[in-house]
């Protein structure tokens, strides 16, 4: 039986019957939050974990996206290497993940360096697991662009982090599981903006363009070998990638006009990251075992209307 955060508990009717008897003297409040903290001790003590024994590394994982589906791998029972370039951040995730019972450790590095792939699959955690079952590559920076008039260098540095980070990420890894002699999963964070296009937006486009491509490209070849791959397309999702140029454009009139309003996203609100976070378990679980050089787009119903 599978028990989300926030669900009564029902799998366990002592854990149950204790939580309640305690609730009973508290108030209703602190007595949401006995629930809560007793369904996350429950999940990370399961033993029916969809990642259980699986090491994930995933890329970017100190916020949004990547944050989301460290914490939702780690409570499945994966242990997870938190990469980013934000030192801080990772560190966050990890103690947040440990203090819950969970396997997690930080590797801080730039994808866009050469060296971080390399640094990601021989991290301790990796070495002491046997290798490295799952790799998710989510790493990613958007910025406004002017193609005509803004520098080329602004060009190189997305292609490098959203394209070639993700190509060296999975060349490494790849590469480990195959030595390992183990089945692996790779999955992609694309974007809708892969198939479509967005003023201001060519050198991010064309990257996510590329990173499907890959996806279907690696499937290919990698198949042979057990490994999936696999991508996922989000829409709008509420992350701090949405701050562009210190501006919240989901929070913006416009935003809420055309998008939310006039439902240009159909079901009229952005994704949250913790709903990306599922499709890409999803793909990277036990209950996907057939689809591999696929991207699942996760839009709200965004790019299916016009
Ligand atoms: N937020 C959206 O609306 C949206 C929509 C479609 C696709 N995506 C994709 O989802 C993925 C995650 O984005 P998010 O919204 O969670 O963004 P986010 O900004 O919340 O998180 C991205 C994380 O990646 C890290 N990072 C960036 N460049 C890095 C690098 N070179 N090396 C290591 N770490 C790096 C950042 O420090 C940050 O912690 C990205 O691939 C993004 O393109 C996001």
């Amino acid at each position: 039986m599978n028990v989300r955060i926030g669900d009564r508990i029902t799998a366990d009717k002592n854990v149950c019957a204790t939580v309640r008897a305690t609730a009973d003297k508290l108030s209703a409040l602190l007595y949401a939050h006995l629930v809560f903290d007793t369904c996350l001790a429950f999940r990370y003590t399961a033993s029916n974990m969809r990642l259980r024994g699986k090491t994930a590394i995933i890329t970017g994982s100190g916020s949004g996206i990547g944050r989301a589906t460290a914490e939702l791998f780690a409570s499945e029972g994966a242990r997870v290497i938190v990469n980013d370039k934000n030192a801080a951040s990772a560190q966050e995730v990890v103690a947040g993940i440990r203090a819950r019972g969970g396997e997690a450790e930080a590797v801080i590095g730039d994808i866009a360096k050469p060296e971080t792939a390399e640094l990601l699959v021989s991290a301790t955690l990796v070495k002491n697991a046997g290798g490295i079952d799952i790799l998710v590559n989510n790493a990613a920076l958007f910025v406004s662009h002017d193609f005509v008039h803004d520098s080329f260098e602004q060009w190189q540095r997305v292609v490098e982090t959203n394209l070639f980070g993700a190509v060296r990420c999975s060349k490494a890894a790849a590469a480990r599981m195959i030595q390992a002699g183990r089945p692996g999963r790779i999955v992609n964070v694309s974007s809708v903006h892969a198939f479509l296009a967005e003023n201001r937006s060519s050198h991010y486009d064309v990257a996510k363009g590329g990173l499907d491509q890959l996806t279907r490209a690696l499937a290919v070849e990698l198949a042979p070998h057990d490994i999936l791959v696999n991508g996922v397309a989000p829409g709008f999702v509420d992350t701090p990638m949405s701050l562009v140029n210190g501006v919240n454009e989901l929070e913006t009139e416009t935003f809420r006009e055309i998008y939310i309003k006039r439902r240009r996203i159909p079901l009229a609100r952005p994704a949250q990251p913790e709903e990306i976070a599922r499709v890409i378990l999803f793909l990277a679980g036990p209950e996907n075992s057939y689809i591999t050089g696929e991207t699942i787009v996760v839009d709200g119903g965004l790019s299916v209307t016009f």
